[in-house]
């Protein structure tokens, strides 16, 4: 069966969004690297990796379902925060957002008929609920941290100990 001609744009909308994370998430680990957060930095890095792979693994979905492949151009991201709350709760709020647009991509296909996509799109449900969870953890740690800078370098070591993507 075919993708619809919605749910085949959709997709390709959300390919563009997990890209466009990916650079954004990349700008903050630079910005967190030129603040001598290194643990920070690569926390960051590896999440833009993440949503590299998130971008692919549609992008292969919709390869396997012979649907056409659309890439976007990824816009410029913002390249400073004031903080790394300031930072983190901009990473809370777009993880907000990208869950608000996989739910929206899973109803369209539900309303398209197309139950093949949403078996595949509840693992992406299911990887936001983790998604939102870790980037609020850190904003309510750094939260807690204040204005410390002991606090700061200890969630930094923390976050340094990420690993994978
Ligand atoms: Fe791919 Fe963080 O959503």
């Amino acid at each position: 069966m075919k993708l619809s001609t919605a749910v085949q744009k959709a997709m390709n909308d959300q390919i563009g969004k997990e890209f466009n994370a990916a650079h954004f998430y990349l700008a903050m680990s630079v910005w967190f690297a030129q603040q001598n957060l290194d643990g920070f930095a690569k926390w960051m890095r590896l999440q833009s990796q993440e949503e590299s792979s998130h971008a692919l693994k549609l992008m292969d979905y919709l390869l396997d379902r012979g649907a056409e492949v659309s890439l976007q151009a990824v816009e410029r991201p913002k390249t400073t925060w004031k903080t790394p709350l300031a930072a983190f709760k901009a990473a809370a709020k777009h993880e907000a957002e990208v869950s608000a647009s996989i739910l929206s991509l899973y109803e369209l296909a539900g309303q398209s008929g197309d139950p093949t996509t949403q078996v595949m799109l509840q693992w992406f449900l299911t990887e936001q609920v983790e998604e939102e969870k870790s980037s609020e953890a850190i904003v309510e740690r750094l939260r807690l941290v204040g204005e410390s800078p002991p606090g700061l370098l200890m969630l930094d070591r923390q976050l340094g100990e990420r690993s994978g993507a």
